[in-house]
């Protein structure tokens, strides 16, 4: 904070430059989390990608959209970490995508190795960011994430219930007709097979991701993910306070202790304030439980 004489008056100005977004993995998922960030101007983009020259051409791409698109937010494309020092989030797309056939847990191991790279990358040059992960399997790459940072459970949050939500939200949309925007929904749980919507009579949901991995044939989602993963962005840059659905570290609530599963939480600058406790009827407790035990299975399996 810097003050200085005007007249009588003493006016205080603190430099105050806009938030930086790094996003690691440049891939489908990275590149439209920059691409929706910046058209938000929710802050600076710094774009990493291991493969050389996509980080910088992309960001370079993005950057000659702003004219026409209107906004000032920065871009920049790296294949290293030191333009991301000081973030204020990073979001972590890096790692395979799912192939047709393939389940989110087949992942597991490889995406284990990339995020936990990545992780160590990025947490030593910003030591108070809040992380939010992308990767799948998602709740076991967050949870990952959360041990090897270091960083309070709080900042450490995944990225998977506002996706499962949206999509729940566009099938009943077009299966009644109406506005997307006059239908919420709630899916809590484990990202996966085993995710608990709410109202439980959905069962398309579950298969929303695996029907667009089955028409793309290489790759899978990324518009909706990463329009997701802004969300997450603008409601925790803006202070929001917003109540979304997100994996987060639960310490008892929901009967489940000790580890990352997909509940309504608030979103804010600290990262997750406060995790909301609905009340279960049996039967979806029972669908949570056995969500978070999937979860725990594939948690137990990287010997954390
Ligand atoms: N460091 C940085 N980037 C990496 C690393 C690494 N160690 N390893 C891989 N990447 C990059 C790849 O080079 C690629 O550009 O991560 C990017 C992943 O992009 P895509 O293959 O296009 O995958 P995408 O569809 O973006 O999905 C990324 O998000 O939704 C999840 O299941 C999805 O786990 C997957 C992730």
């Amino acid at each position: 904070m810097t003050a200085r004489q005007v007249g009588k008056a003493e006016i205080l100005s603190e430099y105050r430059p806009r938030p930086k977004i790094s996003v690691i993995g440049a891939g489908n998922v990275g590149a439209s989390v920059a691409q929706y960030a910046v058209e938000r101007e929710l802050g600076d983009v710094v774009l990493v990608d291991v493969v050389e020259g996509i980080p910088q051409g992309k960001a370079l791409d993005l950057a000659q959209a702003g004219p026409v698109h209107g906004y000032d937010s920065s871009l920049t494309g790296s294949n290293g970490y030191d333009e991301t020092a000081n973030s204020d989030i990073v979001v972590i797309t890096a790692g395979l995508a799912r192939k047709p056939g393939m389940t989110r847990d087949d992942l597991l191991f490889k995406n284990a190795e990339i995020v936990g790279s990545v992780v160590e990358e990025v947490v030593k040059r910003s030591k108070n960011a809040i992380l939010i992960l992308v990767t799948n399997p998602l709740d076991a790459m967050v949870q990952l994430a959360w041990k090897k940072s270091g960083f309070p459970a709080e900042r450490v949050i995944g990225m998977a219930g506002v996706l499962d939500s949206a999509r729940f939200r566009t099938f009943i949309a077009q299966e009644l007709q109406v506005s997307v925007e006059n239908v919420t929904a709630f899916v809590l749980g484990g990202h996966g097979d085993s995710m608990v919507p709410l109202p439980r009579y959905s069962t398309v949901t579950a298969n929303g991701g695996a029907e667009i991995v089955a028409f793309l044939k290489s790759g899978s989602a990324y518009y909706a993910p990463a329009a997701s993963a802004v969300e997450m962005v603008e409601a925790i840059l803006k202070d929001k306070k917003k109540i979304l659905p997100c994996a987060a570290y639960l310490n008892g609530q929901y009967g489940t202790k000790g580890l990352y599963v997909g509940v309504p939480v608030k979103l804010g600058r600290r990262g997750v304030e406060q995790i909301i406790e609905i009340k279960l009827h049996a039967d979806e407790q029972a669908a949570f439980d056995k969500s978070a035990a999937a979860v725990r299975e594939l948690v137990d399996k990287l010997k954390l």
